[in-house]
């Protein structure tokens, strides 16, 4: 892994800095005149947004554990090559993409925004997990929006599934006060109620667990918070399932990382490959999905 100074003489530009994280572990910290913006190369996970004149985007566990080869709690982690449980022991929920460290690729910087790509591509390692042949890379887009891609690419002989979810936890003043847009007449799997098909009527209030795969769900989510006097619009391609999950009191008290009362002020509304939304990739092929934020 090259070092923090080699890290700032090849990517730094004026906005962008590479310097020691929490936990000791590497980060980039983006000062641009249109945004604030952190991650780490743990897991390429994003730490922080913040349009110029707006309150933080993302929510962060005050709890995170920052240690290398373990997620981070809160944020955007990336969750692949599968999504949820896996179906065989010894694989780590969410897959292995946010815990592993990525390599930066380019940055660049223009008036609007700064660019990074990262990739992590299989080795030995991935493959004593998962065993195929792939390169994956994630390019953020960071200027008034927030733009998520993550393109896989398959570099092996023989097709392979990914699921997949851009697992973006949102700040929010009152988790019980604000409306989720977008996904009325929806069809979801309720993961709390033994995965059984439903369909969503309105807007979705949360006054308890939430934890739903909206399946067909390709449009775009808002996150209408009247507290903040703001709405977080999610737009996204390339994913047919979106997720939606609030952990409430007894689930949240349950994680080591995660403050007792930390669901109050989070949503998490992720932009997902999930369930019958999994994707297929033939040998040399791609696939890429976006997620969009903006804020108004
Ligand atoms: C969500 C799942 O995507 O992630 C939830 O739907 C899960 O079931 C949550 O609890 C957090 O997962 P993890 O592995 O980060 O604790």
């Amino acid at each position: 892994m090259p070092t923090l100074e080699e890290l700032n003489k090849l990517y730094a530009t004026d906005s962008i800095n590479f310097q020691v994280g929490e936990g000791g572990l590497p980060k980039c910290t983006i000062t641009h005149p249109n945004a604030t913006a952190e991650f780490y190369l743990n897991g390429g996970h994003m730490t922080h947004f913040q349009p110029t004149e707006h309150q933080p985007v993302l929510w962060m566990s005050s709890e995170s554990k920052f240690e290398a080869g373990k997620p981070i709690r809160g944020g955007i982690p990336i969750c692949w090559p599968w999504f949820g449980q896996a179906v065989e022991e010894n694989r780590p929920q969410h897959g292995f993409a946010r815990n592993i460290n990525w390599t930066v690729v380019q940055t660049q910087e223009t008036f609007d925004f700064v660019t990074i790509e990262l990739k992590i591509e299989s080795n030995a390692e991935t493959k004593s997990i998962w065993p195929h042949s792939f390169e994956l890379k994630l390019r953020f887009e960071i200027g008034k929006k927030l733009s998520i891609e993550l393109e896989t690419r398959n570099t092996g002989a023989a097709s392979f599934r990914i699921g997949t979810a851009i697992h973006s936890y949102f700040n929010v003043t009152d988790a019980s006060n604000i409306e989720l847009s977008g996904l009325d007449q929806v069809d979801y799997i309720d993961q709390l109620d033994n995965n059984l098909p439903k369909q969503q009527q309105g807007e979705i209030k949360i006054r308890e667990e939430i934890d739903r795969v909206y399946i067909e769900s390709g449009h775009q989510v808002s996150i209408v918070d009247r507290t903040m006097n703001r709405v977080i619009k999610i737009k996204k391609s390339g994913s047919q399932s979106t997720v939606v999950w609030n952990p409430w009191i007894s689930k949240a008290n349950r994680m080591a990382d995660f403050p007792d009362d930390g669901y109050r002020t989070m949503v998490c509304v992720e932009t997902a490959n999930a369930f019958t939304d999994v994707r297929e990739i033939a040998p040399d092929e791609q696939h890429v999905i976006m997620q969009k934020i903006s804020v108004a």
